[in-house]
């Protein structure tokens, strides 16, 4: 059931014309749900990045179908306010029917409000297919965790001057598709000041710097909970707050004034 105030992806349209900042933390759970709706998160992700921290997988490749509907229902259950968006898992939308079909599953099974899809231009169609029938999509774009193998690792996307371009007409491209929202992954923070700059629909962040209209972490980075290295791009909120409440307080608190992703969490 949601609430009457209810982020739509109109409400983030016109928190982008106010230059009002949009916060967004992956959920997987009820329990974070209800913590992340509290602190006044606008968006949570249900995102497949649970293969990694729920489930200890070494990438998203192995997340299925039926398991994010599962957590996007957990997080469904919980939801009142923010808008749900539900990443659609690797080869679940490798063909425009195929895409049809699962997100379909993930907004009448998983609640989801909106679904994401990695990839840039190979994607025109099928978006404007999912948007055509009223599914809302949010496109993702620079490191793209599902295509790893492809990429060579986890690293810094779009530096020389052609990538970057191609990133730029591809997040064009996807806009007129229909997308409604735009997920920028660990590019320049100049680039996506350009992205953001030439688009009508909010980009959000992460590891893409302070210039775009809104930032994006997994909670367990944030929480500073994921095993191994803390990534560039991420900071540790519960470092200096009292509990788990008072650390996704102090994220939002940061998205919206601005002073996070500080210089040190950017790319250039
Ligand atoms: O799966 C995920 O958590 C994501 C974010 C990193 C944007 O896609």
């Amino acid at each position: 059931m949601a609430d009457s105030e209810a982020i739509t992806s109109l409400s983030l349209l016109r928190l982008k014309e106010r230059g009002e900042k949009i916060a967004c933390v992956t959920a997987y759970d009820a329990s974070f749900t209800r913590l992340l709706e509290d602190a006044g998160t606008e968006i949570v992700l249900v995102g497949d990045s649970l293969g990694m921290v729920v489930q200890g997988q070494d990438s998203t490749l192995p997340v299925t179908m039926e398991q994010m509907i599962y957590h996007a229902s957990c997080v469904g259950r919980a939801g009142r306010r923010a808008l749900r968006v539900v990443d659609m898992p690797f080869m679940s939308y490798s063909s425009t029917a195929q895409a049809l079909d699962n997100a379909a599953r993930l907004m009448r099974e998983g609640a989801a409000h909106m679904v994401k899809l990695e990839g840039g231009r190979e994607l025109e169609a099928t978006v404007r297919a999912l948007t055509e029938r009223g599914i809302p999509v949010c496109a993702h774009l620079g490191l793209l965790p599902q295509s790893v193998n492809q990429l060579g690792g986890y690293r810094v996307q779009a530096r020389e001057a052609q990538a970057a371009k191609a990133l730029l007409d591809d997040a064009r491209l996807l806009e007129q598709a229909g997308a409604s929202l735009l997920v920028l992954e660990c590019i320049p923070a100049e680039l996506a000041r350009q992205v953001t700059e030439s688009l009508h629909i909010p980009t959000i962040g992460i590891g893409a710097g302070p210039h775009c209209d809104g930032q994006v972490l997994v909670l367990y980075d944030l929480l500073g909970i994921t095993p191994g290295k803390r990534p560039k791009f991420s900071r540790n909120f519960l470092a200096d707050a009292p509990d788990i409440p008072g650390a996704l307080k102090a994220f939002v608190t940061a998205v919206k004034s601005g002073s996070f992703p500080a210089t040190e969490h950017s790319f250039s």
